[in-house]
């Protein structure tokens, strides 16, 4: 199929690919919807735009979810960066210092389900 790069791929990756390409559907759904609503003069159709807009960002979400629960990358750098405050910059650098450390000494200090 034309989402594929390479052949021989596992079904593990095949199903990494329907989630990544869904994902990015998704995003380009809602920045579609996103804009049309900013400049739709019916109110209306304004409000449907949104509430389209709104339906794809859950979607985009529970693909995100599924990607964090099957891809270990997506795991690790959500633990890092979401559902924290301050400078994400800040948080990299964080991040980057904390995969320096012994791994016993490792913290997840930002993020505030942790705490
Ligand atoms: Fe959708």
């Amino acid at each position: 199929m034309a989402q594929y790069h390479e052949v021989n791929l596992s079904s593990k990756v095949k199903d990494q690919a329907r989630a990544l390409n869904s994902l990015k559907e998704e995003i380009e759904a809602i920045d579609w919807y996103n804009q049309r609503a900013d400049v739709c003069e019916d109110t209306e159709l304004q409000s449907i735009l949104e509430h389209n807009r709104d339906e794809e960002t859950e979607h985009a979400v529970m693909l995100f979810e599924w990607l964090r629960r099957n891809m270990p990358a997506f795991e690790k750098e959500a633990a890092d960066y979401l559902f924290t405050k301050g400078s994400l910059l800040d948080l990299e650098a964080q991040a980057d210092s904390k995969e320096e450390e012994p791994k016993e000494e490792k913290e997840d200090s930002d993020n505030i389900f942790l705490k």
